[in-house]
C-alpha cells in the first residue's frame, strides 16, 4: 500500500487543481506552469525533478505562497492559498512553511546558531530562548561544535545544514527545499538529504524537495516528474 493522501484531518497537505502560471505578455509570454493538478501526502518527502526551465521553482513557490498562480486552485495544510490574501498569507507563511533555497542565505554578521534562530525571532521569541532552542536543532544536524561559527567559517555542507535547522526551527508542518544539494559534494548532498528525511519527515507534516540530483533518489517516498510546466509522472515507491 502506498504512503496515504490522509491526514488525520483526512485532507492532503498540498492540494493543486488546474493551477497555470504565466510570466511575462506578448512575445516574452512563459507559461511556466499548465493545468497542474497534484495531491501530496503528509508524512512523506517528494522529490520534484525534471530539465532546467521545466517550472520546478515556479511551482514550490505557489505552494509555499511566494507566488500567485495565475489561475487554479491551491490548498496548503487545509487552507485555501488562492483565497488568502495580503498579512494573513504572509502570517501563514511565517508560521506554517519552511524554506531552504540552493543559496543557504545565511546573514554573514550572525553566528549559526543566530542564524537558525530567525523565524523565532522573527515570530518575537525571547532572544536566550530562540537561540537556545535553534542550538538544540543544531546539535541534532551534527553541528555542535559550530554553534558560534559565522558563516564563512563553515563548509557549503555545514552552511546548508545551518539552513535546514533555521527552516524547521519553528516546526512548520510544510518544508520545501530548492536544489538543497546543488552546491555540495555526494557525500554531503547525502548527508544533508538523510537529515532532512530524519528531522523532516514526520506524520503530520510534509517536505518537498526540488532536485537535479538523480544521487538522492533513494531518499524520495514519492517522486514526481515535471516537463515543460505539467506534472508528466508521479512515482511512488513501495513502503518498507
Ligand atoms: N520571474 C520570471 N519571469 C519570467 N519568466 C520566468 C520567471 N521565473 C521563471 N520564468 C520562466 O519560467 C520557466 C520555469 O522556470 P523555473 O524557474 O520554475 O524552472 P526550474 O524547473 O526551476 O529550472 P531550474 O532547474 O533551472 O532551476 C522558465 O522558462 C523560466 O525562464
Ligand atoms: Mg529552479
Amino acid at each position: 500500500m502506498p504512503a496515504t493522501l490522509d491526514s488525520p484531518a483526512g485532507t492532503a497537505a498540498v492540494a493543486l487543481r488546474g493551477v497555470g502560471k504565466v510570466f511575462g505578455i506578448g512575445d516574452t509570454r512563459v507559461a511556466a506552469l499548465r493545468e497542474v493538478d497534484l495531491d501530496l501526502p503528509y508524512g512523506e518527502l517528494v522529490l520534484l525533478v525534471g530539465p532546467s526551465g521545466c517550472g520546478k521553482t515556479t511551482l514550490i513557490s505557489v505552494v509555499a505562497g511566494l507566488l500567485d498562480p495565475s489561475e487554479g486552485e491551491i490548498e496548503v495544510l487545509g487552507e485555501s492559498l488562492s483565497r488568502m490574501r495580503g498579512g494573513r498569507k504572509v502570517r501563514f507563511r511565517g508560521e506554517r512553511i519552511g524554506f531552504v533555497f540552493q543559496q543557504y542565505n545565511l546573514l554573514p554578521a550572525l553566528t549559526a546558531a543566530e542564524n537558525a534562530a530567525v523565524p523565532l525571532l522573527i515570530a518575537g521569541w525571547n532572544r536566550r530562548k530562540a537561540v537556545a532552542r535553534a542550538a538544540d536543532l543544531l546539535t541534532e544536524v551534527g553541528l555542535a561544535d559550530k554553534l558560534t561559527a559565522y558563516p564563512s567559517q563553515l563548509s557549503g555542507g555545514q552552511q546548508q545544514r545551518v539552513a535546514i535547522a533555521r527552516a524547521l526551527v519553528h516546526e512548520p508542518k510544510l518544508l520545501v527545499c530548492d536544489e538543497p544539494t546543488a552546491a555540495l559534494d555526494a557525500a554531503s548532498g547525502r548527508t544533508v538529504m538523510g537529515l532532512i528525511r530524519k528531522v523532516a519527515v514526520e506524520p503530520d507534516r510534509a517536505v518537498v524537495v526540488v532536485t537535479h540530483d538523480s544521487r538522492v533518489y533513494d531518499f524520495g517516498d514519492r517522486i514526481v516528474s515535471m516537463a515543460d510546466g505539467r506534472v508528466e509522472k508521479v512515482e511512488v515507491k513501495p513502503a518498507g
